[in-house]
């Protein structure tokens, strides 16, 4: 199709603002900046170590940490600052909020300030940018609360703290062979491809929808000794193939850049597992709620999908602070509700044996 004939990300953004004819432009406004802070880096990632952005920050002495406990990436770095910048001189944020910064970032004084709030995981698989392998970001856009846009204050901590199902949009960019961007606006889910020369975002998948089958799961099964019963029971089954419970064979990937696993499940269908686990009784999972798990489980939802935390769904959990990790299976329909029946056996069990109603001998 000639590029004559496909639409650019505004000219979807301006036919989707038509469903609400009172709106003043702020919201497309936010998602162009969301846009060009994707671009700027995308610039980055693909000129490599020709741009200086490879390695560490801080070098090799064990790089700058960040309030992950993770070592920080330059890039890491620097797409966080490209985030910030390109997004608070607009006036359409009140404040935002990233993975690697510890507390909310404030829209500087000399800016107007908005009604959205803008979440973000600025560089998604970090430890695949030194190996030339795909990665990407990921944004998640929130209602600004009434008194913050009332009376302009700057944002605290549970300003944020909204479930996934209050988000008007999210997103992500995945730094691949081509870049693209995938959005959802509350309206299904569209994909938009980096014309490079252009440097504009041109619709190229519209409407993405999710198979509700696959054969295909992606899990780090170096953590296998640390899952819970329900998970080792699906993988269990999807690697007994014909010969198990399931009477098909199984594919097995895991790229470890969320992005593109969510991506490939996208477009061919799949599961994708980083699950709650006893790996560190501090950590109840490893992908954090507000910039990972909410917006692609957003994307997933609005795509026929499902995303749930196998005990509910995704979208439905109250965060209680700014970073905090969450167990993640999201994907084919048919696939996230068989795990999420596997984790209701247990209870369903107990639930039929007295020994562990109220007034049984043991309290559940
Ligand atoms: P980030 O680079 O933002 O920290 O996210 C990486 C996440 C996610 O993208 C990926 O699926 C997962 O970490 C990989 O974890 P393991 O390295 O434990 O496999
Ligand atoms: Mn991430
Ligand atoms: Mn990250």
């Amino acid at each position: 199709m000639p590029l004559s004939k496909r639409s650019t990300l505004t000219q979807f953004l301006i036919e989707e603002r038509r469903r609400f004819p009172d709106a003043r432009g702020d919201f497309n406004a936010l998602l162009l900046d969301v846009a060009l802070a994707c671009k700027a880096i995308a610039r980055a990632v693909a000129f490599g170590e020709l741009g200086g952005v490879l390695g560490n920050q801080n070098g090799d002495s064990g790089g700058s940490v960040n309030v992950q406990g993770e070592t920080q990436k330059k890039l890491d770095v620097l797409s966080n600052d490209l985030f910030t910048r390109l997004n608070e001189w607009g006036g359409h944020l009140a404040g935002m909020a990233s993975e690697e910064m510890d507390l909310p970032y404030q829209i500087p004084g000399k800016h107007p300030r908005g009604k959205y709030l803008l979440v973000f995981d600025p560089l998604d698989g970090s430890s695949n940018i030194d190996v030339n392998v795909s990665v990407g970001s990921i944004f998640s856009v929130l209602r600004a609360p009434e008194d913050v846009v009332k009376s302009g204050r700057d944002v605290t901590e549970a300003d944020f703290f909204q479930p996934g199902t209050e988000q008007v949009a999210a997103g992500y960019a995945l730094y691949g062979p081509t870049t693209m961007l995938v959005l959802t606006v509350g309206n299904g889910v569209n994909g938009f491809t980096l014309e490079p020369n252009l440097g504009e975002f041109m619709l190229t998948h519209p409407k993405m929808q999710i198979p509700a089958d696959t054969q295909e799961f992606a899990i780090n099964a170096s953590n296998s000794r640390f899952w819970e019963a329900p998970i080792k029971r699906y993988v269990d089954e999807c690697m007994a193939g014909k010969t198990g419970a399931r009477g098909k064979d199984f594919n097995m990937r895991w790229i470890a850049s969320m992005v593109a696993e969510a991506h490939r499940i996208l477009m061919r269908g799949g599961v994708f597992m980083y699950p709650k686990d006893t790996k560190d009784p501090t950590k109840p999972g490893r992908l954090r709620l507000l910039y990972e798990a909410n917006p692609v489980g957003l994307i997933m939802e609005q795509a026929g999908g499902r995303a749930s935390t196998g005990r509910q769904p995704m979208l439905t959990v109250q965060p209680t602070s700014l970073h905090q990790r969450i167990g993640l299976i999201f994907g084919s329909k048919n696939e996230v509700e068989r795990i999420e029946r596997y984790h209701a056996e247990p209870a369903k069990v107990q639930d039929d044996n007295p020994l562990f109603h109220e007034r049984g001998l043991f309290r559940v």
